[in-house]
């Protein structure tokens, strides 16, 4: 017992403190480090029982300091652990990561974007319609007569006796023209609805774009050239043919083919044997409709068309049935 006494007054303060300090610092766990704190300022650790025994001042205030040091890097050291997360050892960081499965445009939005950025570039301006319409725009300013079959609630869908879901994207065409004063150049992209029943050309509910010109001396040609521009920016080199049509809105009134995606023009089961498959209406703009938003139609020519979007990209990307686009079948998205 005196002899350990003897050794105890002897403790090298400093010496204790540094091999106390990097043990500490190299505890790996809270249990390693209250193993520390038990060895090196417990009870019976060197530094306490020396403490016990000082005598004099100055190796009192070298234990103390000792102690404070050794108290400091445990907290320290404590902290530290605390904000390491539970390590898993099977865990590698160095390890390249899994994979993120990325989500992706609906091939519908993506077409929407490219024939909209097509007109963008040609100088239009995208316009943005309504869904709900009244049955005025959507009917009476585009000349539509009262006993149109196309207003029978058995073809579309109403919401009132004044307000429906839009059969076309045309209305956009009224509203754009109330707004603004000629020149206009616009497209307006969007839903559009009609009691159609379901097959692989028709759904209840699909997509148009319109397009509107109004300017001065705009004639027929300027609208071919348009539609064969646009044709050749989307489908690349298709053949367009026009053929006459009637929509109470235009006069005269054309609607557009282009030759079959799947035989090249041949003739097949596709295109029922034509060669040809119908993309949309258009036609100059009828003196009733400019009249019906006040432009004065002696002054002011134009052109109208609107285009069935799901059946663009039907022919587009050769699919067989507009159904697809309603499925959420993750192998179609995918492959665009
Ligand atoms: C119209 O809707 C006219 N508003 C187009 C127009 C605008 C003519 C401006 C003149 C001037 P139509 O009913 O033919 O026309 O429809 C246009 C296109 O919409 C069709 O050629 C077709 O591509 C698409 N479409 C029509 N009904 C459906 C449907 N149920 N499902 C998918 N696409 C359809």
């Amino acid at each position: 017992m005196d002899d350990r006494r003897g050794s105890l007054a002897a403790v090298d303060a400093t010496a204790v403190t540094a091999e106390a300090t990097a043990a500490i610092a190299a505890a790996a766990t809270a249990d390693e480090l209250e193993e520390l704190r038990v060895r090196y300022l417990g009870r019976k650790s060197e530094l306490k029982l020396a403490l016990r025994e000082v005598r004099d001042r100055e190796t009192g205030m070298a234990l103390n300091t000792a102690r404070r040091a050794i108290e400091e890097a445990l907290s320290a050291r404590e902290v530290a652990l605390a904000s390491v997360p539970d390590e898993d050892p099977t865990f590698d960081p160095t390890l390249p990561g899994e994979p993120v499965p990325l989500g992706s445009l609906h091939l519908l939005t993506q077409l929407r974007r490219r024939i909209e950025d097509v007109f963008l570039g040609m100088g239009y301006t995208v316009y943005d319609g309504r869904e709900v319409e009244t049955v005025w725009h959507n009917f009476d300013a585009l000349n539509q007569p009262e006993a149109h079959p196309s207003r029978d609630p058995r073809d579309t869908f109403y919401v009132d006796a004044n307000t429906l879901l839009r059969t076309h994207t045309s209305p956009s065409q009224i509203r754009a023209m109330q707004k603004q004063a000629p020149p206009i150049y616009l497209v307006s992209l969007g839903r559009t609805y009609r009691r159609d029943p379901l097959d692989a050309t028709h759904t209840p509910v699909f997509h148009q774009v319109e397009g509107l010109a109004v300017d001065r001396g705009i004639t027929l040609a300027d609208l071919r050239g348009t539609i064969e521009l646009f044709t050749s920016a989307i489908f690349g080199r298709r053949e367009v043919r026009m053929r006459t049509s009637f929509f109470p809105f235009t006069e005269p009134s054309v609607e557009f083919d282009i030759t079959c995606y799947l035989c090249d023009g041949q003739g097949c089961s596709v295109c029922k044997h034509s060669g040809w498959i119908e993309m949309g209406g258009a036609g100059v703009v009828d003196p009733n409709v400019f009249e019906a938003v006040g432009y004065d139609p002696e002054e002011w020519q134009g052109f109208a068309f609107g285009l069935g979007i799901d059946r663009i990209a039907l022919l587009r990307h050769g699919l067989p049935d507009l159904r697809l686009f309603w499925d959420n079948d993750l192998r179609m998205a995918r492959q665009f």
